[in-house]
């Protein structure tokens, strides 16, 4: 795929995760991710198939349309398109019509996989690589998510969910964590960045243990307790926004519908935490992306530093391939 969003300064030849796949029945949904317009919908099989957003004909947005028979009909003339992209019927020129090849659309490379809809940013040949996932929160029964827009760019999204320390000076009256992070830890295996340490009281010998792990392109799994974890996904929407999906994991009980109504009480409060404590900061927050803004860290960013460099060294490697394949 080649066009503006390639200035989002995305990692290419990657799996973004754009949809839960519950949210994804009969109807088309329309979302923006990766700067592109987007309509998402399951064929006849009821496999996810994405494509860009606007009718070839006259440009309507194919998510105000329906499936019909397994094809996506166009909301303006009715025009339909197969999972492929295909163009099958053009009503309004009989049903013998000759449908030239201009008015098909491109189907992009998607899958359904733990619970979400997925889209592989980059050459689609290489779209059979496997969707790297943490394993232990693979399965998404008993679980209850939630997702934002927020406006700024997913680089600072992705940092921030990193950041625990944060965590006792704007969640204090919520989470009465200790300031000091003892024992930290953080360092990258592959594609993964780990980290892991204890907030404490200054001058406690225990606090509470934390799990904060990010994968690659934009994954964060957080460990509140060995039996609540939030998973994370910071998707890129556009160069001013990121799609901020959380999902609660907690396996406190073997009965899934047990899990669900706490992970949906949690996901309730994480709501109203986050909109009222974290977005006050994030609102006044010094512009940019990680690219242009240079911060100072202390060992407790650890994390944050190891996914700025794995970032930029990848854009770079990104950078020179693109300029051999010029070349
Ligand atoms: S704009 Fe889609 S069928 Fe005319
Ligand atoms: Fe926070």
């Amino acid at each position: 795929m080649t066009h503006q969003s390639e200035r989002l300064t995305m990692l290419r030849n990657r799996w973004y995760p754009i949809l839960p796949a519950h949210h994804l029945r009969r109807r088309p949904v329309g979302v923006k991710r990766l700067g592109q317009r987007l309509v998402v919908w399951r064929d006849a099989a009821g496999e996810p198939v994405v494509m860009p957003a606007f009718c070839p004909h006259r440009g309507a947005d194919l998510s105000q349309g329906k499936v019909v028979a397994g094809q996506l009909a166009c909301p303006w003339h009715g025009f339909r398109f197969a999972g492929d992209g295909r163009c099958t019927r053009m009503p309004c020129e009989g049903r013998e019509a000759r449908i030239p090849a201009a008015m098909s659309t491109r189907s992009l490379p998607a899958r359904e996989r733990y619970g979400l809809v997925w889209l592989w940013w980059g050459e689609a040949a290489r779209a059979t690589e496997e969707i790297p996932f943490f394993e232990n929160l693979a399965d998404p029964r008993g679980t209850a998510d939630a997702a934002r827009i927020l406006p700024y760019h997913y680089s600072r999204m992705v940092e921030t969910n990193l950041d625990i320390h944060h965590t006792p000076f704007v969640h204090g009256s919520v989470v009465p964590v200790g300031e000091e992070v003892a024992d930290f830890e953080a360092h990258q295996e592959g594609d993964r960045i780990l980290t892991s340490g204890v907030l404490k009281k200054p001058g406690k010998k225990t606090g509470m243990p934390f799990r904060d792990d990010f994968l690659l392109p934009c994954l964060n799994s957080i460990e509140l307790t060995p039996r609540v974890r939030i998973l994370v996904a910071a998707t890129p929407v556009d160069d001013d926004h990121t799609w901020v999906w959380f999902r609660y994991h907690t396996e406190v009980t073997p009965f899934a519908w047990v899990r669900w109504v706490l992970s949906w009480l949690a996901i309730q409060s994480e709501l109203r935490v986050v909109q009222q404590q974290d977005w006050r900061i994030f609102r006044a927050m010094q512009p940019g992306t990680l690219d242009d803004v240079p911060h100072h860290y202390v060992k407790a960013d650890k994390g944050i530093a190891l996914y700025r460099r794995l970032r930029r060294d990848l854009l770079e490697q990104q950078d020179a391939s693109g300029a051999r394949a010029a070349g």
